[in-house]
């Protein structure tokens, strides 16, 4: 039996954070659109204390985006939280994210306060949020550095107080999947007041793994992975919405959780924020990145053509890619050359074939990808030297 997952982008927050990323108010309209129509659960629009601008894209994208949840992020202080709270105020349905650090390092090195400040703190922050709205969200930022115990309590406390879902954030990105599904565990059965309280996961790349662990807390009994579409947000970014979503999808046997995700929108989505913030994937990023559907080995090509299951485990159609693409280069072997001879209208003999592939090879190693236009030109040139050959002499000879 699969267990829904609420998915939770923080796209237009944490991943708007990171450098480069900033995007203006009609631009964060657009993504929350897309986002709405991807079937995202939760929007996370914004920080509204960080700036008027921030602030008027929570209240613009609250007012004109009415399915998904709205989320606006706050300290746990009166000003940032009445701040977020007005921010929302025609959201149809709208959630203050409020959050204070519980690590000893963040509460002493960072904020210098006790871990009893700390409590207060949490429990006067929700108290004052839940005047706002009664879907109000807690984050014990460094949630997976910090003490168990005192974690527990302030869980504890702060669900008393009104909290309805309990963030536990790697915020920095330390820990593993073994670890991170055993501290869910840990802390869920730890925990006195259950009845209808939502663990969300919201875990940071800083060791590549933030994907792996926001699965591995699924695991451990969250019920909302906290994600960003192409993998941004601080530092190394976070965890990426397109893989998580797919890994549910394509591995439903050891991953048993269902999204209301649109896969087929994937694609689509992490172009508009490349095109948005300028920032391109990776070329061999999961799922969205220009190589996700490309194969260049003669070998992978083969097996391809086929039978594609020989070398891909998703269809690209299935996460919006139009099609595989067959690259020509150095790697590629024969099949392929002969695949793409037939689709640009040359359909040759074995030895003529050999002639395509040679020349083919010969230009791959001078440049790096074989276009269809130098195919095409290979192939004609390779055509024409085979009806000159086979011309009986005294016709087009000039004799
Ligand atoms: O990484 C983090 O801890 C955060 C919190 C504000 C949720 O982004
Ligand atoms: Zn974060």
């Amino acid at each position: 039996m699969s267990a829904d997952v609420i998915v939770f982008d923080t796209t237009l927050r944490d991943g708007e954070q990171a450098p480069g990323f900033s995007l203006r108010i009609p631009e964060k309209l657009v993504l929350a659109r897309r986002l709405d129509a991807l079937g995202v659960d939760v929007i996370e629009a914004g920080f509204p204390i960080a700036s008027v601008d921030d602030a008027e894209a929570v209240r613009q994208i609250a007012g004109q985006v009415t399915r998904p949840v709205i989320a606006a992020l706050a300290r746990c202080t009166p000003a940032d939280i009445e701040c977020a709270g007005r921010a929302l105020e025609h959201a149809r349905r709208g959630r203050i994210h409020t959050f204070l650090a519980t690590s000893d390092l963040h509460l002493e090195r960072k904020l210098r306060i006790t871990r009893e400040h700390c409590l207060e703190l949490a429990v006067k922050g929700v108290t004052i949020a839940r005047q706002f709205t009664d879907d109000v969200q807690f984050s014990a930022e460094d949630a997976t550095r910090s003490d168990v115990g005192f974690l527990t309590r302030v869980i504890d406390a702060v669900i008393a107080a009104g909290a309805t879902t309990i963030n536990l954030p790697d915020t920095v990105g330390y820990s593993t999947p073994d670890e991170i599904q055993a501290f869910f565990e840990t802390i869920i059965a730890g925990v006195t007041a259950r009845a209808g309280v939502i663990y969300s996961t919201h875990c940071h790349d800083d060791l590549g793994l933030a994907v792996a662990n926001s699965v591995s807390a699924l695991h451990g009994g969250a019920r909302q992975v906290e994600c960003t579409v192409n993998g941004i947000g601080e530092r190394a970014g976070n965890a990426a919405l397109e893989e998580i979503v797919m890994i549910m999808k394509v591995r439903a046997d050891r991953a048993p959780f269902v999204t209301h995700i649109q896969t087929p929108e994937l694609f689509a989505t992490s172009q508009l924020l490349t095109e948005l913030t300028g920032e391109a994937v990776q070329a061999n990023k999961a799922i969205v990145g220009r190589n996700a559907f490309a194969h260049e080995s003669g070998i992978h090509q083969d097996g391809m053509l086929k039978d594609r299951r020989t070398y891909e485990i998703m269809s690209p159609v299935s996460v919006g890619v139009p099609s595989t693409t067959l690259v020509l280069g150095k790697h590629s072997g024969r099949h392929a050359v002969a695949q793409k001879c037939e689709a640009l209208g040359f359909a040759f003999a074995k030895r003529e074939l050999d002639q395509v592939y040679r020349q083919m090879i010969a230009l791959a190693d001078t440049q790096k990808h074989v276009s269809d236009a130098d195919l095409s030109a290979i192939a004609a040139a390779v055509k024409a030297d085979a009806a000159h050959v086979a011309t009986p002499v005294g016709y087009g000879h000039g004799v």
